[in-house]
């Protein structure tokens, strides 16, 4: 397979500030009013269970409702980049000495937390459609609420920004992950088992793609200057945090996002109480799934996020971490 990343074209700050002042190239958010409940939202791959034996087991309407369900937690981890990301990573990156002395670079990080803000506006909205009872009350986040220990690691992340800026690489594979899936639902709107998808859900993550296909550039600005040009020691420990950080990516739980979307279609349809303990026990065994595995992180998904890893030497023995990591000179 050819490297991408080394055909890329890739925009300079100039051309990056430019492009962003182009209404044309600005994400808008959409105003829907209402979703087709008899269609699934998300494509079938892009969910948990789909790659488990249990999957199978479920009735055309469980396997839509898990669908919808499972779409609402994926929104919401759109939207954690959105908030927490922002908040308390790309806010105080500002300060980073590497960032803040390029002016253009910090205008292109500025154009990119004030989209990031609009696009979660955009995604609560659709969710608010999806679950109006969940996002009652000013309610914003129920799947991806973080835990105590996901909140003081953010509050590390907001202290170290100006030093520790590996957060950038994950960011990376997150907003190109969200555009292959806009893409996927525009090539193949047809599921496997579902049916057609939802045409304004699939409408509302087309629009999201304008600002993210500029934040890749953005991103691989941002981690040129502040992690390709540290020191050794610098990189290693950045390196070294975002394989750790990989881990806990990686492994789901039985107390995770994925697993109240299980409790939730379990409340919403009883008859599927005996059923509950192997669909969460199925979720666990999916830390050694590789098809599972490289659905959240793969050269397919992420081609020019790859490419920064294949170029970074630090990330040599990365297949360790990530099974859908196939390293390229
Ligand atoms: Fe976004
Ligand atoms: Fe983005």
């Amino acid at each position: 397979m050819m490297n991408k990343q080394k055909k890329m074209n890739w925009l300079s700050t100039t051309e990056l500030v430019n492009i962003a002042a182009n209404p044309t190239h600005q994400t808008k958010l959409l105003a829907i009013s209402k979703l087709d409940f008899t269609r699934p939202f998300i494509p079938e791959q892009f969910t948990q269970l789909y790659y488990t034996p249990i999957y199978q087991q479920l009735t055309s309407p469980q396997k839509l409702r898990y669908n919808q369900l499972f779409a609402v937690r994926t929104n919401e981890y759109i939207m954690m980049l959105e908030s927490d990301l922002v908040d308390h990573f790309l806010v105080p990156l500002r300060k980073n000495i590497s960032i803040r002395n390029d002016q253009e670079l910090v205008v292109c990080l500025e154009n990119m937390i004030k989209e990031e803000r609009l696009h979660y506006q955009g995604f609560l909205a659709l969710n608010r459609l999806c679950l109006p009872d969940t996002f009652k009350d000013g309610r914003e986040r129920y799947f991806s609420e973080l835990s105590v220990q996901n909140k003081f690691a953010m509050y590390l992340l907001e202290l170290l920004a100006h030093k520790l800026t590996f957060p950038l690489w994950y960011i990376m594979a997150l907003e190109e992950s969200s555009i292959s899936l806009a893409q996927s639902m525009l090539r193949t709107p047809e599921t496997k088992n579902l049916g057609k998808l939802e045409p304004q859900f699939a409408s509302v993550h087309k629009e999201h793609m304008k600002d993210e296909t500029r934040h890749l550039h953005t991103d691989r600005l941002m981690i040129e200057a502040s992690l390709s040009k540290t020191n050794r020691l610098s990189s290693w420990i950045n390196a070294r945090l975002f394989k750790f950080m990989l881990k806990g990516l990686t492994k789901v739980t039985q107390t995770g996002s994925g697993a109240k979307v299980i409790r939730m279609l379990v409340k919403e349809m009883p008859e599927l109480k005996p059923l509950k303990q192997e669909m969460l026990d199925a979720l666990t065994e999916l830390k050694n799934n590789a098809a599972y595995q490289q659905s959240l992180f793969s050269r397919s998904l992420m081609p020019l996020t790859f490419g920064i890893f294949d170029e970074t030497s630090q990330f040599s023995d990365l297949n360790g971490y990530l099974v859908g990591y196939d390293r390229q000179q």
